[in-house]
């Protein structure tokens, strides 16, 4: 078997604010069409992480892989092939949900701004408002337009960070539809999120950063394999809360494509 290689190589990145150690050697390989899901608590250092890898900050130490590029020597090369979605939405709240797609299309100097635009938007379900001001959107709605600019130009990887903090179930559960799209469509994902149910609905592999470092890696099966029941427990307990959330207020909406997957087939 020939190894294919990583999508994303992470290797002993390090990185401190003033006396402050944030990543203290983080290490780990995502595959190519992979979703990995890098769990950590608030200000466990996944932005940071994620922001380096996107050539948006420098690591003290270590080196990074995106997409094949270098890090340190090749940041426009990365940052022409990957895209950032950050829990603080890029949209500008002035402009139409089609205007800001046509704005970033333009930007990326795609041919065809417009029909970029049109497809994301239907494909997306930001068609019927596409000509309000994004100001007017409601937050999951607002998640999706900012996915969808993020996705203009088709980056072969792509980092969501925190893509359903702040949304209800029934958003979270459209974003997650959207990410399971792009990994059947055979987009990298590295997805940073503080949930559990978020990481075991979503990703191949999980890695959970603690003090600094990735304290533990693995599918999730390996990673309930290794921890103590107690843990265990709250990975299976939290969708529920969800599921019984949903039920209540009626908002259920059918399975994603691709959402009842096996570990094997992807
Ligand atoms: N630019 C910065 N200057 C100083 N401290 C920072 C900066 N960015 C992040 N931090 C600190 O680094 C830690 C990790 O932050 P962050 O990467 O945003 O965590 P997460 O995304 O996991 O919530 C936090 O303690 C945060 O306050
Ligand atoms: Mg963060």
């Amino acid at each position: 078997m020939t190894a294919i290689a990583p999508a994303i190589r992470v290797d002993g990145i390090e990185k401190s604010f003033k006396d402050l150690a944030v990543l203290r050697g983080v290490s780990f390989d995502v595959a190519p069409g992979s979703v990995f899901a890098l769990l950590g608590a608030n200000g466990a250092g996944k932005t940071t992480l994620v922001r380096i890898l996107a050539t948006l900050s420098r690591a003290d130490a270590g080196s990074a892989q995106v997409a094949g590029l270098d890090i340190r020597t090749q940041a426009p090369g990365i940052r022409d092939s990957v895209s950032l979605t950050g829990q603080f939405a890029a949209v500008d709240e002035v402009l139409t949900g089609r205007e800001n797609l046509v704005l970033v299309a333009k930007l990326r100097h795609i041919t065809d701004p417009r029909g970029v635009a049109d497809r994301l938007l239907h494909r997306f379900s930001i068609s019927d408002a596409a000509d309000r001001r994004a100001g007017t959107y409601s937050g999951g709605m607002r998640r999706r337009l900012d996915i969808a600019m993020s996705l203009i130009g088709d980056p072969p990887v792509i980092f969501l960070d925190e893509p359903t903090t702040g949304l209800d179930p029934h958003a979270r559960q459209e974003v997650w539809g959207i990410v399971e799209e792009l990994a059947s469509g055979g987009t990298t994902v590295l997805l940073t999120t503080q949930y559990l149910d978020e990481a075991e609905r979503l990703a191949d592999r999980i890695a959970i950063l603690g003090d600094g470092t990735i304290i533990a890696e693995g599918t999730l099966d390996e990673l309930k394999s290794r921890f103590p029941p107690a843990k265990v427990e709250y990975v299976e307990k939290q969708p529920s809360l969800e599921d019984i959330f949903l039920a209540i207020t009626g908002k259920q909406m059918a399975p994603a494509p691709g959402a009842e997957k096996g570990e094997a087939d992807r």
